[in-house]
């Protein structure tokens, strides 16, 4: 019998990673254009779009791809959306939790607004209908609490010069060829809480020594900042840390395969396979269009005048579902964005967890007659939950308020929610949403649902969240 053959990890090798991207890339979708009704045979038709059943033996409406303009659309029509462009242009930069799938701002953008118009998303996570906006000529702002998620927006929006993005890719690949343990020196390497427990000590140095190659890079700062994100979409995949969880923790069943020279091989992939999609991006003539994440504006809290916007586009968060600084919070820690105790920015999230004892004495009513039963009946066996899911409705009042205020006459605001269980209680978070919209003032013009075809990170599973409800509203 042979022996085997001892492989050393280090130096990667570029040509195996190349080759294995290039296999990748072969199957790269081109981002396509949204398309409205053809005429056949003097009828109206739409190529894409059918009718079938579902797993319940229900109707419901299948489109496939870019979802067409004018797409008649009935109240409480199921639809089923198939997605294609996730990872097109800078989409599938990084994972974010519940995010949109680019199809749906897409339809709402061009079917809702003009050219040139200005479109807010006040809850923007990371930027999809930013994204959106920008390739369909509309400005935009994004509003979000999270330090991570206005990172990644920025750089999911900022056009880099091709160029430079060529060569010093290339700079970059080529020095993770030179890494060696000794290279890396102490001040590299970042500190944060419990910081040898989610990583191995190899993979310290080896994202201590990315991160140093970035920094040492000749580049301007934007460039370095879609390094940056580049970086941070390995960080989980290379953690002790379970990649498909909202939170992060570590789960010691999982047993994952974590190996010397895995950082360094994930992050030479995640640029060869960036880069062109940047590249493309960076080609787009945007024509002026800007999309800014302005600083300390908060959802309920929109420093912008009244009459501003032309259309606003969301998907809030859930109640009681995603826990995003703690979703974000290695890669916060390796991107300098956060460095201690998470507690100050979970408060400022719609739908926290970190609420006071004092809060929840007594039980708390929002004036919604369905949403108090839910409440009630949660607040008989979980006073805290109660107050939080209480918490959230009100939050999401006053955002709606806030939209209210800034939307032009006449203008949409496309809220996308979805239904959880919490503490065994159904809660119909869009029937909520669509009674404080119109004792706001909002009328509503359609709603109707929307099957979630994938959600990478899960919740708990007796708090699933299935199907989404697109309501839109019209002031
Ligand atoms: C469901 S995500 C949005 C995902 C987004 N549609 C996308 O495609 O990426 C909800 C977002 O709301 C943000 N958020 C929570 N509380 C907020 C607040 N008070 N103001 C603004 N944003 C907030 C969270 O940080 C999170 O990014």
């Amino acid at each position: 019998m042979d022996a085997i053959e001892y492989k050393p990890p280090y130096p990667i090798s570029l040509d195996i990673i190349k080759e294995k991207v290039a296999k990748r890339n072969g199957n790269n979708h081109i981002y396509a254009k949204p398309y409205n009704h053809v005429y056949s045979r003097g009828k109206l038709y739409y190529p894409n779009v059918k009718k079938q059943k579902n797993n319940f033996g229900e109707t419901i409406t299948r489109v496939d791809g870019n979802i067409p303009v004018d797409l008649p659309v009935e109240n409480g029509q199921s639809f089923l959306f198939i997605s294609y462009d996730q990872s097109a242009l800078t989409h599938g930069l990084h994972k974010y939790p519940a995010k949109f799938f680019p199809e749906l701002p897409r339809w709402l953008i061009n079917r809702y607004s003009k050219k040139n118009d200005i479109v807010l998303d006040p809850f923007s996570g990371s930027g999809t209908t930013n994204v959106e906006a920008l390739i369909y000529k509309r400005n935009s702002i994004g509003i979000d609490v999270d330090p991570f998620s206005k990172f990644l927006s920025k750089v999911k929006t900022t056009q880099l010069n091709v160029e430079e993005l060529k060569y010093s890719h290339e700079e970059l690949l080529e020095n993770l060829t030179r890494f060696t343990s000794e290279s890396v020196n102490d001040k590299d390497i970042p500190n944060f809480p419990y910081r040898d427990n989610w990583f191995q000590k190899e993979i310290i140095l080896e994202l201590a020594y990315i991160r140093r190659s970035i920094n040492e890079l000749k580049v301007n700062q934007y460039l370095r900042n879609f390094y940056y994100i580049c970086l941070s979409s390995i960080i989980r995949s290379v953690s002790n840390a379970d990649n498909n969880c909202t939170r992060t923790v570590i789960r010691k069943k999982l047993n994952k395969n974590i190996y010397p020279s895995m950082a360094l091989t994930k992050f030479a992939e995640t640029i060869l396979l960036n880069v062109p999609k940047m590249i493309e991006f960076s080609k787009l003539d945007l024509n002026g269009i800007t999309a800014e994440f302005p600083e300390d504006n908060d959802a309920r809290k929109i420093k912008y005048p009244n009459e501003y916007f032309d259309l606003a586009i969301t998907s809030p968060p859930y109640a009681n579902a995603v826990d995003y600084p703690r979703t974000h919070q290695l890669e916060m820690y390796w991107l300098g964005l956060a460095n201690g105790s998470l507690t100050p920015l979970k408060r400022k999230h719609v739908g926290t967890e970190s609420v006071k004892i004092t809060d929840y004495q007594k039980l708390r009513e929002i004036g919604i007659s369905e949403a108090d039963l839910v409440i009630e009946r949660i607040y008989k066996k979980d006073p805290r939950r109660a107050y939080i899911v209480y918490k959230y409705l009100w939050d999401m009042e006053t955002n709606l308020n806030e939209v209210y205020r800034v939307l032009k006459t006449n203008g949409r605001y496309i809220v996308v929610v979805g239904n959880n269980t919490i503490r065994g209680n159904t809660f119909e978070n869009w029937k909520y949403i669509m009674k404080l919209s119109q004792k706001i003032g909002f009328e509503i013009e359609s709603y109707f649902t929307s099957e979630i075809i994938r959600h990478f990170i899960k919740v708990p599973r007796t708090e699933r969240i299935n199907t989404d409800w697109i309501i839109v509203l019209r002031k």
